[in-house]
């Protein structure tokens, strides 16, 4: 067992220095440098080069076809500043971006990532400038993808699969000044209803306004998002207004309903109380009239007495 784990210890520092050694050597055959700045863009690659020099400021490895980003060479590189690795096929890069904590400027776009969650930058905290545009399965960001990225100017999200943004994705960056959400299906509901707000009041530079448009729902497709404000507050409003029609409806219904029956139980407790005692009004009425007709015989008669005795 102890045996083995030696075995396994040498055999890493074998490969480490081995790779040590490949990654310290020149200029890697394929490719042109410059000082600290390696170039290997348009050069067929399938792989990403393991003969990198370690202390590599810039590196270029552009419209190759690099589908695999590997996580031990590329954190080798600890001086790394700048990263070009734009327009090849990578689909996964999480845990891949641990020790090039250096990056200030990070280009992914046209690649085919699919997804950025909330580990995949929060290591890097120097970055200054990151392009994720032009990877059209990339429908998802979450919305504390970028929290750590306090240093952030421009972020580009430009031809993606993002039909929405959590608002505070992006709002929450201090140093933000150019943001690029151009040419994406963007979904207008009631959900991005803060989004179009903050970004008609916030003081960024939006690339390509024009063509930062909504697709659905279909009264508003084609929309610039920066013209939507007063838009969704009405849908989002109407909506509102239709739920309270309805509510408003039931409860108008209801007291009408109550009302009714009200009126119909007072009407009936009228008739029957009326009913009930005009019976007993009517005997008392009968008793005063009679009353009162023998109180007038008898004035009468007093009176025809008074006539008789004057006579
Ligand atoms: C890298 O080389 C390509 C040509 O192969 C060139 O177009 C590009 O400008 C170079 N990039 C840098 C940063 O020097
Ligand atoms: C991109 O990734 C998806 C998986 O999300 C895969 O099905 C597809 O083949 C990939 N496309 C390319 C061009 O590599
Ligand atoms: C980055 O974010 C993680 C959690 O998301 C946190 O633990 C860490 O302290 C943050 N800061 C740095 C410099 O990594
Ligand atoms: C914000 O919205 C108002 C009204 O919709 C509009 O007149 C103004 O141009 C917008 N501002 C920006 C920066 O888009
Ligand atoms: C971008 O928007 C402008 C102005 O609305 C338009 O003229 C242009 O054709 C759009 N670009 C594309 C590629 O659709």
């Amino acid at each position: 067992m102890l045996h083995f784990a030696a075995f396994q210890t040498l055999g890493f520092l074998l490969l480490f220095t081995k790779a040590l050694t490949k990654l310290s050597l020149g200029c890697p055959q394929t490719c042109t440098c410059d000082q600290l700045l390696v170039n290997c863009s348009e050069k067929h690659l399938n792989n990403f080069p393991l003969d990198i020099p370690v202390d590599t400021r810039q590196l270029v490895l552009a419209k190759n076809i690099i589908s695999y980003l590997p996580s031990v060479e590329l954190n080798f590189l600890i001086d790394l500043v700048y990263l070009d690795l734009s327009s090849n096929s990578i689909h996964d890069i999480e845990a891949t971006f641990i020790n090039v904590v250096r990056l200030v400027y990070l280009d992914l776009s046209y690649n085919n990532l699919s997804q950025i969650d909330s580990t995949t930058f929060y290591l890097l905290t120097s970055l200054v400038v990151l392009k994720l545009s032009g990877n059209p399965n990339l429908a998802q960001i979450e919305k504390n993808a970028f929290t750590n990225n306090t240093g952030l100017r421009e972020l580009y999200l430009s031809r993606t699969g993002l039909t929405f943004l959590d608002i505070s994705t992006v709002s929450e960056l201090p140093n933000l000044r150019t943001l690029d959400l151009s040419f994406n299906s963007w979904h207008c509901y009631c959900s991005m209803k803060d989004f179009f707000s903050w970004i008609n009041e916030s003081n960024l530079y939006f690339l390509d306004a024009a063509n930062t448009t909504c697709s659905v729902p279909i009264e508003v497709h084609g929309k610039p998002l920066s013209d939507m404000q007063e838009e969704v507050r009405q849908m989002c409003i109407s909506n509102l207004y239709k739920k309270d029609y309805i509510f408003l409806s039931l409860v108008g219904f209801g007291i009408f309903f109550s009302g009714t029956v009200a009126a119909w139980i007072a009407g009936v407790c009228i008739v029957m109380y009326n009913k009930l005692c005009k019976s007993e009004e009517d005997d008392q009425e009968d008793e005063e009239e009679d009353e009162l007709a023998t109180r007038g015989k008898k004035e009468g008669s007093e009176v025809s007495v008074h006539f008789s005795a004057r006579v």
